[in-house]
């Protein structure tokens, strides 16, 4: 299935964390892209998109997302896969990686199918716009605290994506 990789990331640790999942997936570097660099078009060759942000201000996505996601979610994705991923703090408890949720709600109206959710009570917060249903919407990282599990959950995640 081919698969790219668009992130937002500030400090970063969401481009880690984009360079670490294109390792294991055997991803080339010209297929990881840094949304800030980007054009939305630039999702049309693939199958599967996998999309990764950080989390700043009040809950919101990186900032570089903004203008993307104004142009990709006018196109048409259905029939290909959406897998989301992104980074937060748990200390932001009311907050934690609710961009993450942000992205989903937005890439909804391209008609993708997301998969990829995985499970986030190894994490202690009060509330994230990223579980919708009781479900989180992807893979939610805490590389601020909890640094230790990101390899780990890494991997556990990409076996639900095959
Ligand atoms: C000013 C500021 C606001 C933040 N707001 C949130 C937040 O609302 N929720 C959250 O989960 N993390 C929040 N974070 C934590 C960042 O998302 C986290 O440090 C992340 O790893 C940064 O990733 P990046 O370098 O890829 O942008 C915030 C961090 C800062 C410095």
């Amino acid at each position: 299935m081919k698969t790219g990789i668009f992130y937002g990331s500030t400090t970063g640790t969401t481009r880690e964390i984009a360079e670490t999942i294109a390792n294991r997936l055997g991803i080339a570097p010209d297929d990881v892209h840094d949304v800030a660099k980007t054009a939305p078009s630039a999702v049309a060759p693939y199958e599967l998109i996998i999309c990764g942000a950080s989390t700043w201000g009040d809950g919101e996505a990186q900032v570089d997302w903004l203008d993307f996601l104004d142009g990709v979610d006018m196109i048409d994705l259905r029939g290909k896969k959406i897998a989301l991923f992104g980074c937060g703090d748990e200390t932001m408890s009311d907050t934690f990686c609710s961009g993450v949720g942000e992205l989903y709600k937005r890439l909804k109206k391209t008609g993708a199918d997301f998969v990829g959710s995985y499970p986030a009570d190894v994490y202690h917060f009060n509330h994230s716009e990223a579980i919708v249903d009781g479900a989180p919407v992807g893979l939610l990282l805490d590389q601020v605290n909890h640094s230790d599990l990101t390899s780990g959950r890494i991997d556990g995640w990409l076996l639900t994506l095959s």
